[in-house]
């Protein structure tokens, strides 16, 4: 089985992070070389020249090109080679790989499968971006993980309980079973509601509700690794509708796109919208510091568990009543790496 899935979109970089100049970043153990062209567009070719193998990302960018840094090749944004210095003829073979690239929520995502498949309307729609409604906090984690090990978590509605008290997580919703289903070809989703207990810190925080909630959580996964997690609160007692839920006192939505670097580290690119604060700066801040908290509890027991795994590879975890959204996923992934 292949150990990735190519015909994806992967976030790759922030839009800030890639200015005209020469970025490397390296995913599905392939180094590619970002950079964005005077016209305002972000450009992707692979980070190695036809002649000896340097690194482009070490060269500099000159006039749109990208100039090599051991003897000179020039490169269009394209990767076809425009100059061989010492030399006139320009062999066809001269010529670096390019990677379809989509600028969108923030975020540069490449894709490094068959270009033919490159459809933007691939990428997950997110209505509520960019709504003044909603304000905007960012993280990015490297974990060092395989990244099937992050979408096993970010399908999992059931670790907060235990993992997250700090921030997303009380007792209340420890024995409450979950539901997952397949939603059209390939997301998956896990949730329930925990009905009439207290709210969890963040909702304290942030909503400060009277008295009791109840809350949802519902975690998506887009295979292969586009996550985001639904979560807010209700009034006890308050209909459970998608209308009621639409104007919640509380309500979250955080993204994570995966991409994974090797089989052992993996990017983790995120933002949460909420519609608490939307325009308050210090919110955003506070909002920034807690979710990275909050990922960082995830990552350190993540890595613990690929060490374990690392150090007996012939480990198979078993499935509790909790894992119907991760053996789902775990299926429908599976499948996406073999017919690929
Ligand atoms: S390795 Fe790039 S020009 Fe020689
Ligand atoms: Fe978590």
């Amino acid at each position: 089985m292949a150990k990735y899935v190519f015909n994806a979109w992967y976030a790759v970089a922030t839009s800030e992070d890639v200015r005209a100049e020469l970025l490397s970043r390296t995913l599905l153990e392939e180094s590619i070389v970002l950079f964005r062209t005077e016209d305002g567009i972000v450009r992707a070719l692979i980070d190695r020249c036809t002649h000896r193998f340097a690194p482009l990302s070490q060269g500099r960018l000159c006039a749109d090109r990208v100039v090599c840094p051991y003897h000179g090749m020039e490169y269009d944004w394209s990767g076809k080679c425009v100059r061989i210095p010492g030399q006139d003829r320009i062999p066809a073979q001269a010529r670096v790989k390019s990677f379809p690239v989509l600028e969108r929520y923030g975020l540069i995502f490449v894709w490094m499968g068959d270009p033919d498949l490159a459809d933007p309307a691939l990428l997950v729609d997110i209505s509520q971006y960019s709504s003044p409604q909603w304000g905007i906090s960012r993280c990015y984690s490297k974990f060092g993980c395989n990244w099937r090990l992050i979408t096993d978590n970010l399908i999992d509605p059931a670790h907060t309980t235990f993992v997250h008290q700090r921030t997303i997580g009380n007792d209340a919703g420890a024995d409450i079973p979950l539901n997952s289903e397949l939603i059209g070809e390939g997301t998956v989703s896990c949730g329930r509601w925990i009905n009439n207990s207290a709210p969890v810190p963040i909702v304290k925080r942030f909503a400060n509700p009277a008295g009791n909630v109840d809350r949802w959580q519902f975690y998506y996964v887009r295979a292969p690794a586009t996550c985001w997690v639904d979560f807010g609160c209700l009034p006890t007692g308050t209909e459970h509708t998608a209308e009621e839920q639409a104007h919640a006192p509380y309500r979250v939505i955080s993204y994570a796109f995966l991409t994974p670097i090797n089989e052992s580290a993996t990017h983790y690119f995120s933002f949460q919208l909420r519609n608490v604060a939307a325009k308050d700066v210090v919110v955003t801040q506070e909002f920034e510091r807690l979710y990275l908290a909050t990922f960082e509890e995830d990552r350190v027991l993540l890595e613990q568990i690929q060490r374990a795994e690392d150090a007996n590879p012939n480990l198979k975890p078993m499935y509790i009543a909790s894992d119907s959204g991760v053996a789902r996923l775990r299926r429908l992934v599976d499948k996406q790496l073999q017919e690929q």
